[in-house]
């Protein structure tokens, strides 16, 4: 396994892998993988082939960070990294010093105008011009045929995928399911900050989750979307446990709100535990 640390570098390998008509799959990742993140990386190797080049990149991008977040205490274990990477078949782990993504008199940053508006873009205003930025970026610089992105973050894979269409990069976007814990939390390298009583409390997204989906399938006829959302509220209150920022039900295609719950509607929640930000989605 290589690691590549200039985007010079990087490019190079990924010109000389297009010359040979090398297949290349990427995964983006900020890194202090896990078995979510690893999951991506076999899925990459499945679609390229053992011919194939599996690159990850490994890049806290502090411009999708708000002011107040975690950018500075975000977890990084590059070594840790590196031999999960190995031991998982990755090619090439990219991971770049920010004065590499973000020279001195940086001012180009990329836009989607739609899908980002709501939830984790209302709630995170600057987040996703962060992330199509820097994931424009990486794309630019590896090159790749295909990237694999985690349905655990649904918008963002949906904001992407609408990205790489509308700017025409050539290559096919993979979303690939999302890894829980056994008792089902959903994998983050947040889950980290989760010490003590916490890491039970987090359940509680999953739980409302689980709450809906048994909810929809039991009723005869659609629920009015504000009878769901109080419905969660009611049952965040009763836990006491953490403290919602939103819950949305959308089509999962258009990302629009949908006024009445039923199956195949998706919904997605952000909620705070502790101090630590956890996000959760589904379809119902
Ligand atoms: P990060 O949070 O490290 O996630 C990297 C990729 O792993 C994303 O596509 C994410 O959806 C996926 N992922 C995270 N947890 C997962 C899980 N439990 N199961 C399946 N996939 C999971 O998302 C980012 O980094 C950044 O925003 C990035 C795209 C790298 C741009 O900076």
């Amino acid at each position: 396994m290589q690691l590549v640390k200039s985007v010079r570098a990087m490019q190079r390998l990924a010109k000389t892998w297009k010359r040979k008509g090398v297949k290349v799959g990427f995964v983006p990742t900020m890194g202090y993988l896990h078995a979510g993140h690893l999951s991506l990386v076999s899925r990459a190797r499945k679609l390229v082939g053992r011919t194939g080049k599996v690159v990850v990149s490994i890049y806290v991008n502090p411009t999708q960070f708000g002011p107040k977040e975690d950018f500075s205490r975000y977890p990084r274990d590059l070594k840790r990294d590196l031999d999960l990477c190995c031991a998982a078949g990755v090619d090439v782990v990219f991971a770049p010093r920010d004065g590499e993504i973000y020279p001195a008199g940086f001012s180009t940053f990329v836009v989607e105008e739609s899908l980002s508006r709501g939830m984790e873009g209302a709630s995170r205003p600057g987040h996703f011009r962060g992330v199509t930025t820097v994931v424009a970026k990486l794309f630019n610089i590896v090159q790749p045929d295909l990237a694999i992105f985690g349905a655990k973050d649904y918008q963002q894979a949906a904001v992407v995928q609408r990205m790489t269409r509308d700017l025409n990069f050539p290559l096919k976007i993979v979303i690939a399911p999302t890894l829980r814990e056994s008792d089902g939390l959903a994998m983050s390298s947040r889950n980290r900050y989760l010490q003590g009583e916490l890491r039970q409390k987090a359940l509680i997204l999953r739980r409302s989750i689980q709450a809906m989906q048994k909810k929809v399938r039991r009723a005869r006829t659609p629920i009015a979307s504000v009878r769901a959302k109080s419905e969660v509220k009611r049952l965040f209150a009763a836990e006491r446990a953490a403290k919602l920022d939103y819950v949305e039900f959308f089509d999962p295609v258009t990302l629009k709100p949908e006024s009445k719950v039923k199956r195949g509607v998706h919904m997605a929640l952000a909620a705070f535990v502790g101090k630590t930000r956890l996000i959760d989605n589904a379809r119902l």
